[in-house]
């Protein structure tokens, strides 16, 4: 499903461990929070000079026109292969217009600094994405390279995962459904450990509802569901739930914990595979590294795509 973004192979793959601070979250901040970048590796580099000039006018533009309305805009820089860069950027559906801002901005510096003769690049923050690549990405599902976080702490309940697939898939229908914005946030009220559930599901909204469904589809088991917190980052989309509130407007009384819907299009692809259990075990090793550092560490590994 849509084009390699990394072209990874196993060995390529990059695992990383940050740990964030409970802190930067969820704030009004308008200081972004870093999450992950991804670019092409070392060994594929290879774009002359009139690719790098357009990529540099790409990032440019993406980065002055980061008011769009609906947190989004697409762009591509250059009139002949292989030059031609194609970029856009998705800021999270409920940010004001001056965080987006902001967030593109620090995004593009970062793509500047860290992946400057690169064919592709994605930066992932907390506010927004910011991708390029050398290959057509415009409606596209990618869902090759992605990034799952969660929180160590553990809910070993049977009620809270099923809470969370309800609550979770109930939201991504929502986000689907969205057409200038492909964006949804829903809370579940969890009466049995008396804690709320705090959802949120968003695709770039140049992809169709079906894409959209389909790609939170490729997220969705991803997810960390035993655990407090837990999110998964394509380039195309992105779910993430937690038990505090990490978006704005979450301050209205959430509903109780509803019944899973039928989905609203038609899911094509079958459901896919969870990461491989060599990444699990890279994960379960970081994760003892981590817990000393500190209890509200979120760890992250990138991963390959659902075979
Ligand atoms: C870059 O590539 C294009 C197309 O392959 C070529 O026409 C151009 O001369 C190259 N530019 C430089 C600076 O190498
Ligand atoms: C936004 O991007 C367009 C190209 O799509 C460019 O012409 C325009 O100048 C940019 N807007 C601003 C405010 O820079
Ligand atoms: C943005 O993407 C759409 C396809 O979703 C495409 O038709 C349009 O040309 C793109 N805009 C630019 C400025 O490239």
């Amino acid at each position: 499903m849509g084009t390699n973004l990394l072209h990874l192979s196993s060995p390529s793959l990059v695992f990383l461990i940050i740990a964030i601070s409970g802190l930067f979250g969820h704030t009004t901040k308008a200081i972004p929070n870093f999450l992950d970048r991804e670019c092409e590796p070392e060994n594929k580099t290879s774009t002359n000079a009139t690719y790098q000039a357009n990529l540099n006018i790409l990032l440019s533009l993406l980065a002055s026109n980061s008011t769009a309305p609906n947190g989004f805009y697409n762009l591509s820089i250059g009139s002949e292969a292989p030059n031609i860069v194609y970029g856009l950027f998705l800021c999270r559906g409920d940010v004001r217009f001056d965080i987006c801002q902001d967030c593109v901005a620090a995004a593009r510096e970062n793509l500047l600094k860290y992946c400057p003769k690169k064919k592709v690049g994605t930066a992932y923050y907390d506010e927004c994405m910011l991708r390029f690549s050398n290959e057509y990405i415009f409606s596209t599902v990618t869902v090759d390279v992605g990034i799952a976080l969660w929180d160590e702490l553990s809910v070993p309940r049977n009620d809270f995962k099923q809470a969370v697939v309800e609550t979770v898939n109930q939201t991504a229908a929502q986000a689907a459904s969205g057409s200038a914005k492909k964006f949804a946030t829903k809370e579940a009220k969890l009466t049995q450990i008396n804690e709320t559930l705090y959802t949120l599901a968003q695709c770039t909204p140049d992809l169709s509802s079906a894409d959209c469904w389909n790609c939170l589809q490729i997220c969705i088991p991803s997810l960390h569901m035993q655990n407090k917190g837990s999110r998964v980052l394509y380039p195309s989309c992105t779910v993430r739930f937690e038990l505090y509130p990490f978006y704005f407007g979450s301050l209205t009384a959430p509903a109780p914990a509803p019944a899973f819907p039928p989905p609203p299009v038609a899911v094509h692809a079958p459901p896919p595979s969870r990461p491989t259990s060599g990444e699990q075990r890279i994960s379960t090793a970081l994760m003892a590294i981590l817990v000393p550092i500190t209890v509200s560490a979120l760890l992250f590994t990138a991963f390959p795509p659902p075979s």
